[in-house]
C-alpha cells in the first residue's frame, strides 16, 4: 500500500540520510526502482512529473500501475507516489487518482499567491492524509538549450510556507534540473544553513540530484537535507546502456529485438543507479 512521505522524511532528517525520489516514466522504470528499493531495504518516492503523467496516459493509469506492481512484487518497504512540480489543477487531479503525496510548485508566483495556494492545499492534504511539498525560490534548468541558473531562496519566504504545515520543503540553493554546466558554481551551503535555521525540524529536498558532487550531498544531508530528487541520471544510463545494445547489433541476433530484451540492459542501468544513490544518501536497511 502506498504510503504519505511524511513519516520516513522526518525519520530521514532524524537520523541524518535523505529519501532518493527517483521519477518514472514506465513500467520498466517503475520496476526497477521498486525491485531495487525493496533489495535493498529503503523507504522510497516515486516522483512523476505532469508530463510524464500525461505520457502514461494519466495519473489514474499511474496509480493502477504502481499499486498493482506493489501487490504482485511483494514490495514491503514504504513507497510513496509523488507528483513532482504540480500545478494547483494537477495536484487535485493526483489527490483525486490516488497519489499518496504531492507537490505544489508555486516558486513561479508572487510569494503572497504561493502562500495562498499552498494553504488551501495544506488543508486538502491533510484532511486526504497526504504529504505535500511545497516550494521556495525556483530551480534552474535547462530548456530549449537555455540554462537558468538556480535562485537562492529567501529564508524568511521558506519560514512563512513551512509555518503553513507542509510536510516538507524545497529551497532553490544554486541547484538545476539536468547535467550541470561547466561553470556551476555549487551549491549555497549558506542558503541552506540559512533555511534550516528558520524552519527547523522540516525535512528540506533538494532537487537537480543529477551531477551534484557527492561531498556536496553529503553537506546538504548534514544541512538538513532529506528528501533528493534523481531524474536525468536514470535516464541518461537508461538510454546508455540501449545505446551500446543496439550498437553492438544484439537487436539483430536471435530474438534480440524482443523488447523484454531490448529494453534490459536499460532496465538493469537504472537499477545500478539507484542503488550507488541510495547508498551515498544512506537510506538502506532504514525501511
Ligand atoms: P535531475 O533531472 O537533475 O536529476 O532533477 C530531478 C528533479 O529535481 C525532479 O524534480
Amino acid at each position: 500500500m502506498l504510503v504519505s512521505a511524511k513519516e520516513m522524511l522526518e525519520k530521514a532528517k532524524a537520523g541524518h540520510y535523505a529519501v532518493g525520489q527517483f521519477n518514472i516514466n514506465n513500467l520498466e522504470w517503475t520496476k526497477a526502482i521498486l525491485s531495487v528499493a525493496e533489495e535493498m531495504k529503503s523507504p522510497v518516492i516515486l516522483g512523476v512529473s505532469e508530463g510524464a503523467g500525461k505520457y502514461m496516459t494519466g495519473y489514474k493509469t499511474v496509480v493502477g500501475m504502481v499499486n498493482g506492481m506493489m501487490e504482485e512484487m511483494k514490495i514491503t518497504v514504504p513507497v510513496a507516489l509523488h507528483l513532482d512540480h504540480g500545478s494547483y489543477e494537477g495536484c487535485l487531479k493526483c489527490i483525486e487518482a490516488g497519489f499518496s503525496s504531492v507537490m505544489f510548485d508555486g516558486s513561479h508566483y508572487p510569494i503572497a499567491d504561493n502562500i495562498a495556494k499552498t494553504k488551501e492545499l495544506v488543508a486538502l492534504c491533510a484532511e486526504k492524509g497526504l504529504s505535500l511539498e511545497a516550494e521556495v525560490g525556483s530551480i534552474g534548468g535547462e530548456e530549449d538549450g537555455v540554462v537558468g541558473m538556480g535562485e537562492c531562496a529567501d529564508p524568511d519566504e521558506c519560514k512563512a510556507i513551512a509555518d503553513l504545515g507542509v510536510t516538507m520543503l524545497a529551497a532553490g540553493i544554486g541547484n538545476i534540473h539536468g547535467k550541470y554546466p561547466e561553470n556551476w558554481k555549487g551549491l549555497s551551503f549558506e542558503t541552506l544553513d540559512a533555511v534550516q535555521q528558520k524552519t527547523g525540524v522540516m525535512p528540506l529536498v533538494l532537487h537537480g540530484g543529477t551531477g551534484i558532487p557527492e561531498d556536496m550531498i553529503k553537506k546538504a544531508i548534514s544541512l538538513g537535507v532529506a528528501k533528493i530528487n534523481v531524474n536525468t541520471e536514470c535516464q541518461l544510463s537508461f538510454a546508455a546502456a540501449t545505446r551500446k545494445y543496439i550498437e553492438e547489433g544484439k537487436d539483430l541476433q536471435g530474438k534480440g529485438f524482443d523488447p523484454r530484451k531490448l529494453l534490459a540492459p536499460g532496465a538493469e542501468a537504472i537499477k545500478e543507479t539507484v542503488r550507488e544513490k541510495i547508498t551515498l544518501f544512506g537510506s538502506a536497511n532504514r525501511a
